[in-house]
């Protein structure tokens, strides 16, 4: 798997880097002020975005289908309350989570609809979803084969919305303040979407 050849120089090659940097602070912006006790990461990779941003407290669920990821996630996360599921999110048995947290995953997903169907059942308080804007410059491959299917599976949220009016309000918020990607990265644009869902 291609996840399986490049795990090796994944963190080497981010963890110092920009993009990394703005990502953790595009999250961080997101996160901030919600009380998060436990979170799903989807393709969770070597876990060092997980491990960045919650605590040894926080109940993490860490689904990752890339033995050689898994093996550095494992290392990464050592001491961290976690459950490693090493499996790919459509077939993957996980419990409920304040937290869905996708940090570049959601392209990655064969059917990110059907991740996001599953997992909104009984549902989570909150989706953040960060992913890159894919433009022609795009050195990601697969992971820009799905656009179409993303849009799919944002809508899969917003009926939720309706189908939780009831007991739920769903907010679709982008907070105020959350930091931005510099345009000028090759690495083209990031988007970040959470879903908040508060008793009414
Ligand atoms: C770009 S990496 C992101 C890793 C990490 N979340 C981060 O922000 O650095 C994408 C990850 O998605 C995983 N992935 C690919 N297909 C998947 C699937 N069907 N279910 C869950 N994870 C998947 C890959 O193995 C890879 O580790």
């Amino acid at each position: 798997m291609f996840w399986d050849a490049i795990a090796q120089e994944y963190d080497p090659n981010l963890d110092n880097s920009q993009q990394r940097k703005l990502l953790l602070d595009h999250l961080r912006g997101a996160l901030e002020g919600l009380e998060i006790g436990s979170v799903t990461d989807v393709g969770s990779g070597t876990g060092a975005v997980v491990k960045e941003l919650f605590d040894k407290k926080t109940r993490i669920t860490a689904i990752e289908p890339s033995l050689q990821m898994m093996s550095l996630l494992k290392n990464n996360l050592r001491g961290y309350n976690y459950e490693p599921i090493y499996a790919f999110a459509e077939i993957a048995e996980y419990a409920y989570s304040d937290l869905l947290l996708f940090s570049l995953s959601i392209n990655w997903l064969s059917d990110p609809t059907l991740v996001l169907t599953r997992s909104l059942v009984p549902g989570p308080k909150y989706v953040l979803i960060a992913r890159q804007k894919v433009s022609h410059r795009s050195n990601l491959g697969a992971g820009s084969a799905h656009r179409a299917q993303i849009q799919s599976a944002y809508k899969v949220v917003d009926e939720k919305q309706i189908l939780f009016n009831a007991n739920y309000a769903l907010l679709h918020e982008r907070k105020e303040g959350m930091p931005r990607l510099d345009g000028s990265l090759s690495a083209d644009t990031l988007i970040t979407r959470l879903y908040s869902k508060q008793v009414s």
